[in-house]
This record gives C-alpha cells, sequence and structure tokens, in this order.
C-alpha cells in the first residue's frame, strides 16, 4: 500500500510499504478515506520529537473496515467509523476511569509511572513514535486498528468524512480544555494559539456557553479564520506576548482571564534569544506560552495544557503559580471520554468542524501539505488528505 513515512526530520515521503494485517483477535483492518496533519505531527516533522527508525504517520483519521478479527463482534466489514488517536485498551485501571492516554496495556515497551523524557511514557497512540507504541498511523491507504472494539465509533451516513473526521483528536482536544477549565457559563476564556486546537477550543468553549472567548496568534490569517469561523474576540501576540497579557488584563478589571488554555506548545514562533536560551538550558523549544498564560490568568484560574511539552523546563515559574493559586491541567485529551457527547452535537447541528478545513489534497501530495501547514504557506490553516485520490 501507499502510506506516509517519515524518515527524519523534514523527511517525509509517499511511500510503498507492507499491507497491515490483523496481529490479534480484537484488531480490526480499516480502509482509510480521509486523514488530517495534526500540530503534533508537526513536532515529529521538526525532529523536536525524535523517531529514530522510518515509521507512518498520522493518528487523524476515519475509514471502513475492511477486516475484523475474531474477537470484534460490533463491528463488520462496511462499516464507517471514526477513530480515536489515542490507542487503548478499555479494561485496565485507567481505561476503566476515562483516561485513555494512559492505558496500561497499548505500550507495554515504554509503558511507566515516572513519565521520563526517554522512558515509562504514557499509553500509545497512532503513528506517533516508538516511545508511544511505535504504531504505523492512519496516513495511508490502509491501517491497523488494535482494541477496536473499544475505540472506533460508527458515523451516520448522512455526515461527510469533513464533518466528523475531526472527532479522533482536535475536537476532542478543544473541547478537554474548556472541561478541564471547568467552563460552565460566562467566564473569560483566552486561547493561546489560533491553530486547529485553539479554533476547537473556542467552539467548544461557546458550546459550554463561555462569556467571552479570545484567541491569541502570532500570525493575523490565523486570527481572522479564528474570527470567521468561531465569532471570538482575537489578540495579535507581539515581541514577548506582553501586550497580549496586559490587553487581557484591561478586558478583565486587571484581574486576567479565568481560565488560559495553552494550545501551542512547546515549538512557538521563536526568535534569536529563545533559541540561545534554549541552547544553554539544554532545553527544547520554549515555554513562552505557557509563561504568558500564567501571566494573563486571573488569580485562582485554570490553565489548561493541551500544547505538547516533551522535555523540562529551568526557570518554570512555580513560584508564580503558588502565589496566584493557579490550577495547572495538562496531558492528552481523553478523546474515548467526550467523541459521543461531541458527535452528539455535530449531529444535531450544534456545531460544525469542517469549516476549518483550508486544503484537500491526495495523500500522494504529503510532503507538500507538511511543507505549507509547517511554513504556514497559502494561509493554510487545516490539511485533510484523501488516499483514493490519485
Ligand atoms: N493534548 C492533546 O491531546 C493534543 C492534541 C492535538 C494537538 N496537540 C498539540 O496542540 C498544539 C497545537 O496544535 P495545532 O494542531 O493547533 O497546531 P498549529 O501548529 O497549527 O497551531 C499552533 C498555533 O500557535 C501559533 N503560535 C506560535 N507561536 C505563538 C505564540 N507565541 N503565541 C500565540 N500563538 C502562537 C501558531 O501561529 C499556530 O497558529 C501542538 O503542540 C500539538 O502538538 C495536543
Ligand atoms: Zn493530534
Ligand atoms: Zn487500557
Amino acid at each position: 500500500m501507499k502510506a506516509a513515512v517519515i524518515r527524519g526530520p523534514r523527511l517525509i515521503s509517499y511511500d510503498t510499504v507492507p499491507d497491515p494485517v490483523i496481529k490479534d483477535d480484537r484488531d480490526v483492518i480499516l480502509k482509510v478515506t480521509a486523514t488530517a496533519i495534526c500540530g503534533s505531527d508537526l513536532h515529529i516533522y521538526t525532529g523536536g520529537i525524535l523517531q529514530p527508525r522510518p515509521i507512518v504517520l498520522g493518528h487523524e483519521f476515519m475509514g471502513i473496515v475492511e477486516e475484523v478479527g475474531a474477537g470484534v463482534s460490533n463491528l463488520q466489514v462496511g462499516d464507517r467509523v471514526v477513530v480515536p488517536f489515542p490507542v487503548a485498551c478499555g479494561q485496565c485501571f485507567f481505561c476503566s476511569q476515562e483516561l485513555p492516554g494512559h492505558c496500561e496495556n497499548s505500550n507495554p515497551e515504554k509503558y511507566g509511572p515516572e513519565g521520563g523524557l526517554l522512558t515509562q511514557k504514557g499509553g500509545g497512540m497512532f503513528g506517533y513514535t516508538d516511545l508511544y507504541g511505535g504504531y504505523d498511523g492512519g496516513q495511508a491507504e490502509y491501517v491497523r486498528v488494535p482494541y477496536a472494539d473499544h475505540g472506533p465509533r460508527k458515523v451516520p451516513d448522512n455526515l461527510t468524512d469533513d464533518q466528523v473526521l475531526f472527532l479522533t483528536d482536535i475536537f476532542p482536544t478543544g473541547y478537554t480544555g474548556v472541561d478541564w477549565g471547568e467552563v460552565s457559563g460566562g467566564e473569560v476564556v483566552a486561547i493561546f494559539g489560533a491553530g486547529p486546537v485553539g479554533l476547537m477550543a473556542a467552539k467548544s468553549a461557546f458550546l459550554r456557553d463561555a462569556g467571552q472567548v479570545i484567541l491569541v496568534d502570532t500570525v493575523q490569517y490565523r486570527l481572522d479564520k479564528a474570527a470567521a469561523v468561531t465569532g471570538c474576540e482575537t489578540l495579535l501576540w507581539e515581541g514577548d506576548g506582553e501586550n497580549v497579557v496586559e490587553l487581557i488584563r484591561d478586558l478583565t478589571r486587571g484581574r486576567g482571564a479565568d481560565v488560559c488554555i495553552d494550545a501551542v506548545g512547546f515549538e512557538p514562533d521563536r526568535n534569536l534569544l529563545d533559541r540561545t536560551k534554549a541552547i544553554v538550558h539544554l532545553e527544547r523549544g520554549s515555554i513562552k506560552v505557557l509563561e504568558a498564560c500564567l501571566s494573563a490568568v486571573r488569580r485562582g484560574g485554570i490553565v489548561p495544557i493541551l500544547g505538547v511539552y516533551p522535555t523540562t523546563y529551568d526557570n518554570f515559574p512555580l513560584g508564580q503559580i503558588f502565589d496566584k493559586g493557579v490550577i495547572v491541567k495538562a496531558g492528552q485529551a481523553p478523546v474515548h471520554k467526550h467523541i459521543d457527547t461531541l458527535l452528539g452535537y455535530v449531529e444535531e447541528g450544534r456545531v460544525v468542524l469542517d469549516d476549518i478545513i483550508s486544503h484537500r489534497l491526495p495523500l500522494s501530495q504529503v510532503a507538500h501539505a507538511y511543507d505549507i501547514f509547517k511554513k504556514k504557506e497559502d494561509n493554510c490553516v487545516k490539511v485533510v488528505m484523501d488516499p483514493r485520490l490519485e
């Protein structure tokens, strides 16, 4: 089959690889009909998150069941499904608490309680490096889906792929931000990062009746898109982002926002000083966006961290967190926990997801797709690829 294979930083190609096969009774093989590129894929693409051997990328995918393992009774050949990005068994201690990202069975080689830099990681994820199970991903013609009696959700025929694809990751992820932020009505929610995750967080904040939703980004076209598809307010980050912190305080009687969501992570736009600091401290990337969130949140407020941070950082502002009494929550989104509720919202027409798509391409153009998404060229916001197109 054909698939998007990463072989090193910025080396992604459309290659021929072996077809996936059923390895366990609980597997299905899916024929992929739509797959998207996530900001998380960009961390592997840049080399910010390392992958030592070639692997098929992709954890946002859906398709049609092609082959069913003997132990899967809820799915049949021909069913059309979306698949949550965490690979989760559905039976362990963490799965039974709706924490699929911490599944004790899906990452047997590298799993552990510590959460170290290169050891003792969380549960498996599709197409997300050997540290997270080494599973081949769904930017491919076909993909093996383990624990298929637990993860995949059938989707109604009257909804298109574009309408439901983002239930695999970014919609539940954005929703997790406002859920962790305990948004229940009237709050001021500031979201840092107007990429796909930030946009979905904004849509989710409105679903949960936030009083005011503010999106922050360094790139104007992303803010324009955010305003167009969510109706939020926007702020352009300048310099070190002090302007944004001041503006958010100005909007909130000097207090700061109730909730500040970090939807950027460790690879924000960086200047020479940021890059030098990272080298001196032996760090990767920067925590400048998290620092801005901690400054812009009000005392006693909540900072949900959706953006990925894969390493340790010196000068972490623990004193500020303590003084302000800030609640910080972080991690991979528990997609399985929210996906059914959120599919319901899509079916009811309470939320529209496909208006963030800027590019629809054949999978054969995957190298170009990663390039424009990373460089933010051609007003790229979200790329959806179809492996069936030439
Ligand atoms: N926790 C999870 O389960 C989960 C799921 C999906 C994605 N993610 C992570 O969420 C983050 C965002 O993903 P995405 O798909 O939206 O990707 P993205 O890279 O398109 O979005 C990041 C956005 O941040 C903006 N940005 C850069 N520097 C900034 C700054 N200083 N201030 C404000 N904005 C800035 C960029 O212009 C871009 O629009 C990534 O780190 C990704 O890995 C986490
Ligand atoms: Zn993702
Ligand atoms: Zn489990």
